[in-house]
């Protein structure tokens, strides 16, 4: 496969670009730091990627460099079979609430950038008669808690984008793979309390491949993440107003 990797420099991302580097895959690295996409590319290609593992710059804050970077891209790659984004920013509610630089932030990488690159990928595949756009939401899309209202609403509404470009573009032969991670042990979680069912990076990466190859529309990551979101769906909103979760 082709794959372009949006967030292969660290958690999930770089867990999955391993995985894909160790069964032959050829990727291209997009991100917003040169040196680390370097020390990324190397790392692949030792574990097994066909060299070169390209790389070009995009910070998903700046929708205005999407163009070219997929355009590298597509050009390295002579086409792409699969877009995984695993990108993404995390606050907690009380550091979004308090800073509104921060909120913007998280609110136009996680929501409205990341849909943007997804519209440019959208006619790309398209055009080469179809394809793979992987996108990582979060559970936290799945239902408002008093913790993540802020992030989980980025996140539903990244997923709902998602659920519509199936609607819409499956027929037509892009095939949208909606990763749903519960709680990862990564960078982004390292601060904060670990729930039950909490995950390493390489055990959600497993998950979503197989997710990936199968072309599976939602995807929880690891799969238990199913079952939890299925009951907090059901709780009754009294219940989610007296807890703190
Ligand atoms: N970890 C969890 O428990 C969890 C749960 C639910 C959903 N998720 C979602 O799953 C995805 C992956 O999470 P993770 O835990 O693997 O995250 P992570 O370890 O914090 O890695 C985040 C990745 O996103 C990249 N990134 C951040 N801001 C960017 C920007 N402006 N432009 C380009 N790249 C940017 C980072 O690049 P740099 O190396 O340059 O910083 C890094 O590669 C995210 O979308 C996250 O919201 C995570």
């Amino acid at each position: 496969m082709k794959v372009l990797l949006v967030g292969a420099t660290r958690g999930m991302g770089r867990s999955l670009a391993r995985l894909m580097a160790e069964r032959g895959d050829r990727l291209f690295l997009l991100g917003r730091d040169p040196d680390s996409l370097e020390a990324t590319a190397a790392d692949l290609i030792a574990r097994g990627a066909p060299s070169p593992v390209g790389t070009a710059l995009c910070d998903l804050e700046q929708s205005s460099g999407f163009e070219s970077a997929l355009d590298a891209a597509w050009l390295a790659l002579e086409g792409v079979d699969v877009v995984v984004v695993t990108a993404g920013l995390f606050g907690t509610q009380e550091a979004l609430e308090a800073d509104a630089e921060f909120r913007q932030k998280v609110l136009a990488v996680d929501f409205a950038n990341t849909i943007e690159l997804c519209e440019q990928v959208r006619p790309r595949m398209l055009a080469d008669e179809g394809g793979t756009l992987c996108v990582f939401s979060s559970v936290a899309g799945d239902r408002a808690r008093k913790k993540v209202v802020l992030y989980g609403a980025a996140k539903a509404g990244l997923s709902r984008y998602l659920e519509g470009l199936d609607l819409t573009c499956r027929e037509d032969g892009l095939r949208t793979v909606l990763i749903k991670p519960g709680f990862v042990r990564t960078d982004m979680t390292a601060e904060l309390d670990e729930p039950p069912f909490a995950a390493g990076p390489d055990e959600a990466a497993r998950a979503a491949l197989r997710a990936i190859d199968r072309g599976t529309p939602v995807a929880y990551v690891p799969p238990v993440w199913g079952l939890v979101m299925l009951i907090i769906r059901w709780l009754p909103t009294w219940v989610l107003r007296r807890t703190n979760f």
